[in-house]
């Protein structure tokens, strides 16, 4: 049916809700019970026992992967760890800029040197990068020299080590490990589905995985890891909660954590976060913060329960990037170096059964009009 023909009949779904673009096999979020499984994995038993490159090989290739593929994968990853000077350079030159910004920049500059490699050597030369990039935009926010990699690292501890300069205790390289597993994957959201439509143009990886961190970075989806942090300051306390709740919502407000166009309960993520914070035992500000969010959850659902509205992963993941010592700033630029594995996966997963997204909007307003000269319009 062409465009002209789409009267006030034809059904328009505002946020694509409800809509199906195509099949896939890299996860299932079942938002009714609270489940997720990545190609059959379940999130419970991988965000416990897998490691992050065991959790990109499952998204990528559909498949754990075996000791040969797994020290193949980390090798060719951590071959690819160090940053072109152009890139450096670009970094020291931002030092106040948002760090999602710069990360999307640094990425997108990554794209002048691709050798011609292959979409996965591509993807694999992101996913490398990302913390490398994301480590030095701290440093040199904090006015110090970035750390090179070293390839002996973990994915995570590397991370941490690029971040502070010491090898990380075994405890915060897990703790981070798990929530690089955590975001990794969760079917088709607003930034996937960048990834998934810039790619359906056969532009190169670089380019998707660029548009899925500007998609990302908005408060609606990965920038709420953020915005949840700067809500618990503002509330301050437990004992201030409901009075800001009832402000918010008595203005309409959206509050930050909670909701989720899937989820009908509470995000299975949550739990394992809350683990995590429980686990690091957090005192201070970290220990202020947890207690206000579980006092902010009490307060939402009793209000919004009934309405499916429910905490999301961005409610408590700050709180343990912050009890290992991770600044706010950096969030969803954590958020993003996790999520680079589901965008690499459908990624990957799109260009074996390509089809360039082009959907349709029902237009509404005149034709026919005829064209007056500028001189003459008043
Ligand atoms: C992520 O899609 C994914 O999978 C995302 C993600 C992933 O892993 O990729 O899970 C990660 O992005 C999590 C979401 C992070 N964002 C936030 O925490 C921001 C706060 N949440 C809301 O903005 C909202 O819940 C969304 C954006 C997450 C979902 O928006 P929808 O599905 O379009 O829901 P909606 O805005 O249409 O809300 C439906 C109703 C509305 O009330 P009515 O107008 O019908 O009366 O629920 C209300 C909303 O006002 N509502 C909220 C609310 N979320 C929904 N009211 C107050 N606070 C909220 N957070």
């Amino acid at each position: 049916m062409s465009e002209e023909q789409l009267d006030s009949a034809t059904p328009i779904h505002k946020g694509l809700d409800g809509v199906v673009i195509d099949t896939s096999s890299v996860s299932l979020v079942d938002g009714k019970n609270g489940n997720i499984w990545y190609a059959g994995y379940h999130i419970d038993d991988l965000a416990r026992d897998a490691s992050f490159c065991e959790v990109l090989h499952l998204l990528w290739y559909h498949d754990l992967p075996t000791e040969a593929e797994l020290t193949s994968l980390r090798s060719d990853l951590a071959a690819r760890r160090e940053l072109p000077a152009d890139v450096r350079d670009a970094i020291a030159a931002q030092a106040d800029a948002d760090p999602m910004d710069v990360l999307r920049t640094a990425v997108s500059m990554l794209a002048t040197h691709n050798d011609g490699s292959s979409i996965e050597e591509n993807l694999q030369d992101i996913v490398a990068k990302m913390p490398t990039i994301v480590a030095h935009v701290q440093r040199v926010r904090e006015g110090i020299d970035p750390i090179p990699p070293r390839e002996e690292l973990s994915h995570a501890a590397n991370f941490l080590y690029m971040l502070d300069g010491e090898e990380p205790s075994e405890e915060r390289a897990r703790a981070i490990e798990e929530a690089l597993i955590l975001y990794a994957e969760h079917g088709m959201n607003a930034s996937t589905l960048s990834s998934v439509v810039t790619t359906s143009t056969l532009a190169n990886p670089y380019a998707a995985i660029t548009s899925a961190i500007g998609t990302l970075h908005g408060p609606l989806h990965g920038g709420a890891t953020e915005t949840v942090i700067e809500t618990l300051q503002e509330i301050g306390s437990p004992e201030g909660v409901d009075e800001w709740v009832e402000k918010t919502l008595d203005a309409g407000g959206n509050i930050p954590g909670f909701g989720h166009r899937v989820y009908e309960v509470t995000d299975p993520r949550c739990r394992h976060f809350q683990r995590q914070i429980d686990a690091l035992s957090p005192e201070g500000e970290v220990k202020q913060w947890y207690e206000t969010a579980k006092a902010l959850q009490d307060a939402v659902e009793s209000r919004l329960g009934d309405e499916g509205i429910h905490p999301n992963t961005d409610l408590y993941s700050g709180i343990m990037y912050r009890a290992v010592g991770i600044p706010p700033a950096l969030y969803t630029t954590l958020f993003a170096m996790g999520r680079v594995a589901g965008w690499s996966a459908h990624i990957l997963e799109q260009r074996d059964d390509n089809r360039i997204l082009r959907p349709r909007v029902r237009y509404e307003g005149e034709t026919g009009r005829e064209f007056t000269p500028l001189d003459d319009r008043d």
